[in-house]
């Protein structure tokens, strides 16, 4: 039997793959999982009144983007600087300056893994299966990283600078294995990518159901291929998209509080007109579609933004 020879970079791939797999399947992860969030849901306790404020700044609820890969891109940037430095300060006759500042650059890279760190535990804790168990992974690799830079950071102040700079090395390798398992969390599993799904983008108002069957559930209702959820506020009907935006919840189980959507998952809070956030984890707005009634039967069009297009 002939063996079937494969590339080095499919090969590289197929390895890639084969170890995301394998990782999402290890749920022996989720004991300490469960550990870590209750440890978090404590700390978040400890803010009180301010917890919903906090909680929304570190998913970036206020940016309308997450925050995490934002704050990601410094660690590695920083200390790449500081081995490239270090690399150059061992040429013969160059200064102690480069290795000022290469100090410099991984104090920058450890501030910056501080925040990557708080952030990404904020929003790691509302991910489930796959993507809790790789997300941990990444999060204990970040986590020996960044204590190598801290030790790393030591020696050099205490004048051990080839020691520094090994630990540097050595935790750099430990960053770019996390961030591949990060890759796989945002292109693989979709976390911290908007989930709400394609847009109604009819223009002309068009039936969609009678008022009648809106009897205290929301209704999911598909039209023109687009899934839509229709609530009775009150003499108002909202009709919003069929997914939360977050981690792709079924807004057909949600339901309405005080003029604010709320996901049946994690309890995200969207303005009913608007879809706008108001409360995290989610980041991008939900979905939302002007509605009117004629004749007792529901009729929506696509949101403006999308109708001009
Ligand atoms: S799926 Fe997480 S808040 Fe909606």
């Amino acid at each position: 039997m002939v063996k079937e020879r494969r590339f080095a970079p499919e090969r590289t791939r197929s390895y890639g793959s084969q170890t995301i797999e394998t990782l999402g399947r290890q749920q022996w992860l989720d004991r300490p999982s469960y550990r870590l969030e209750h440890v978090l849901t404590l700390i978040f306790a400890t803010f009180g009144r301010r917890r919903e404020r906090v909680s929304n700044v570190l998913h970036g609820t206020w940016l309308g983007h997450p925050l995490h890969p934002a704050l990601t891109a410094l660690p590695p940037g920083a200390v790449a600087t500081a081995v490239t430095l270090d690399a150059a300060s061992l040429l013969p006759g160059r200064s102690a300056a480069l290795r000022d500042a290469s100090r410099l650059a991984l104090g920058v890279g450890i501030i910056g893994s501080l925040g990557a760190a708080a952030t990404g535990a904020t929003d790691w804790q509302h991910t489930h299966d796959e993507s809790r168990r790789i997300g941990i992974v990444h999060g204990l690799l970040n986590v020996v990283a960044t204590a190598l830079y801290a030790a790393s950071w030591w020696d050099r102040r205490r004048g051990r600078q080839l020691r520094g700079m090994a630990g540097t090395a050595l935790g750099y390798g430990f960053t770019v294995g996390s961030g591949y398992l990060g890759g796989a969390l945002v292109y693989g599993s979709g976390v911290g990518v908007d989930r709400s799904g394609p847009r109604l983008e009819v223009d002309d108002w068009t039936p969609a159901l009678p008022v009648t069957a809106l009897d205290g559930r929301p209704q999911r209702v598909e039209i023109d291929g687009v899934g839509v959820v229709f609530h009775r506020d009150g003499d108002d009907v909202l009709a919003v998209g069929e997914y939360c935006p977050h981690l792709g919840a079924p807004m057909s189980d949600g339901w309405v509080d005080r003029g604010r959507v709320v996901c049946p998952w994690h309890g995200s809070r969207f303005e009913c007109k608007s879809g706008d956030v108001l409360k995290g984890p989610a980041t991008a707005s939900l979905p939302s579609y002007p509605t009117r009634i004629r004749d007792g039967i529901v009729e929506i069009r696509g949101s403006e933004e999308v109708v001009a297009r």
